[in-house]
């Protein structure tokens, strides 16, 4: 059935204005003023913002880390999302050097068939760059539509890749036009100090933060960088942090290199001095890279305010604190990384960003949904309100207070790292392409109903709609 959305201010990462959105088999068909309602469904947004729904380009469900699994799957992971504004997700492949990458896509199209409930698309981490990945690469980009690569420089025998095998997906990355990602830590000096504190008796929570300074994020964001010079590519950083890696980044874009960082609400709102908690609490706070000190939060904030970062991800990693984070008492090392931000990223970066006057209102628009979408090669089926593109839409209450806490959040996990924080702003009901799947505040979705996207490769021109061909074509 048709749908119209009425009364709402439409906001997209470059336009406000108030009008009605006419919705037809998912997609948008038209927009103006006081649209024919006949024989569509009305929907009042009235008081309202009209927001394209979230991106979030940086998820981890159902993946096995650090001897456990994360918390949540696909299904509690993306209704949580969808709780949140969220209505398509990026989620990490994980891969092993002795496996083909077409098992390890196999392996993420069943983990979430028949569970996500917003649309998701599969990054490909690539560890070893060998004949087997040299063949199937290009059939993972064209076949799969998976257009961009994962490659960790640091977590040492576990998942990092050396600069030889950086360097070659750069290269990879050019020639059949994906963007490549990095988790930018230096994991070799890292594994050294983590050993060396170990052996000292430091075994707190708090020796996490201390055995990977800022320091070691920046050389590596420089190092990534400098390679991506060199093999004319381009290079997106994940989960910036600090200062640091900020200003290494600023350099290259300097440069006029395609170097683009993204940081999460996690580095935004939180510091190092919460892994200090008494009583293992500190656990909860274990991210790599780690929180930082206070200070740099400006830092970052600034940077999505000039536009040297370009996305907020949540990074969404979650482990419960009894029973798997608590794998790490007495050895700081063995504390699963990561934690639960996927449900709150968009309403944080809202209320803390725009309520507080940190972001405009299409600031936060683009580093919410639309800067995603770019990169990633969504645009404009996704991150933006335009006839044509897919009714992923947010229905926005900017006024409407609440509190986060694990006791009504939706994520499957037993804790919430900003528990306690006031937020101003939340969304009402949320729809993927075209339907509901959070109504009033209700989840009235189905498990199975998200579509797995086929991504464009970077950059890849847009096609001109057939109509204006034809025009211009005299
Ligand atoms: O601590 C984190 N970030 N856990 C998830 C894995 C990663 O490094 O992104
Ligand atoms: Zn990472
Ligand atoms: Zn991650
Ligand atoms: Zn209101």
């Amino acid at each position: 059935m048709k749908k119209v959305i009425k009364n709402g201010t439409i906001v997209t990462a470059s336009d406000t204005y108030f009008g009605d959105i006419l919705i037809e088999d998912g997609v948008i068909v038209m927009i103006g003023v006081d649209l024919d309602a006949q024989n569509a469904e009305i929907v009042d947004a009235s008081g309202c913002y009209v927001f394209p729904g979230g991106i979030d380009p940086h998820t981890h469900l159902d993946m096995p880390f650090g001897g456990t699994v994360t918390a949540d799957d696909f299904e509690s992971g993306t209704i949580a999302a969808a709780f949140g504004g969220t209505t398509t997700i990026i989620d990490f492949c994980l891969t092993s050097k002795d496996a083909p990458l077409s098992k390890a896509v196999e392996a993420w199209h069943a983990k979430s068939k028949g569970k996500a409930v917003i649309d998701y698309g599969f990054h490909l981490m690539i560890g070893e760059v060998n004949d087997d990945v040299l063949f199937e690469l290009p059939q993972m980009i064209e076949e799969e539509g998976i257009t961009s690569l994962k490659v960790f420089m640091a977590y040492k025998n576990v998942f990092q890749a050396d600069d030889g095998t950086l360097f070659k997906t750069l290269q990879l990355a050019k020639e059949h036009g994906a963007l490549v990602m990095v988790h930018a830590e230096n994991g070799d000096v890292i594994a050294y100090l983590i050993e060396k504190a170990l052996s000292e008796g430091q075994t707190e929570p708090i020796y996490h933060a201390l055995t990977r300074p800022p320091v070691l994020e920046g050389e590596a964001t420089g190092r990534a960088a400098a390679l991506t010079e060199l093999a004319d590519s381009q290079l997106y950083v994940v989960h910036v942090t600090c200062a640091e890696a900020v200003w290494k980044i600023e350099e290259a874009r300097k440069k006029g290199l395609r170097v683009y960082g993204e940081t999460c609400p996690q580095y935004l709102m939180l510091d190092q001095s919460s892994l200090a908690k008494p009583g293992f609490e500190g656990a909860k706070y274990v991210w790599s890279p780690p929180l930082r000190e206070k200070w740099n939060q400006d830092v970052l904030w600034n940077a999505l305010w000039s536009g040297s970062l370009q996305t907020v991800g949540s990074d969404q990693c979650s482990f419960n604190f009894n029973g798997q984070k608590d794998l790490g008492l007495g050895d700081f090392s063995k504390i699963p990384n990561g934690g639960p931000t996927i449900e709150d990223r968009f309403s944080i970066l809202y209320s803390e960003g725009v309520h507080k006057g940190r972001l405009s209102l299409h600031q936060f628009v683009d580093v919410i949904a639309t800067s995603s979408a770019k990169l990633f090669g969504l645009f404009p089926q996704k991150g933006t309100i335009a006839i044509g593109s897919d009714a992923d839409i947010v229905i926005f209450d900017p006024h409407c207070k609440r509190t986060i806490s694990a006791e009504t959040h939706h994520m499957k996990v037993d804790y919430n790292a900003f528990e306690g924080l006031e937020i101003t702003g939340e969304p009402v009901s949320v729809l993927v392409r075209g339907e509901f799947i959070v109504r009033d505040k209700q989840f009235v979705g189905q498990p199975g109903s998200g579509q797995y996207l086929q991504r464009k490769r970077f950059n890849q021109p847009e096609k001109l709609p057939v109509k204006e061909q034809t025009m211009g074509g005299a």
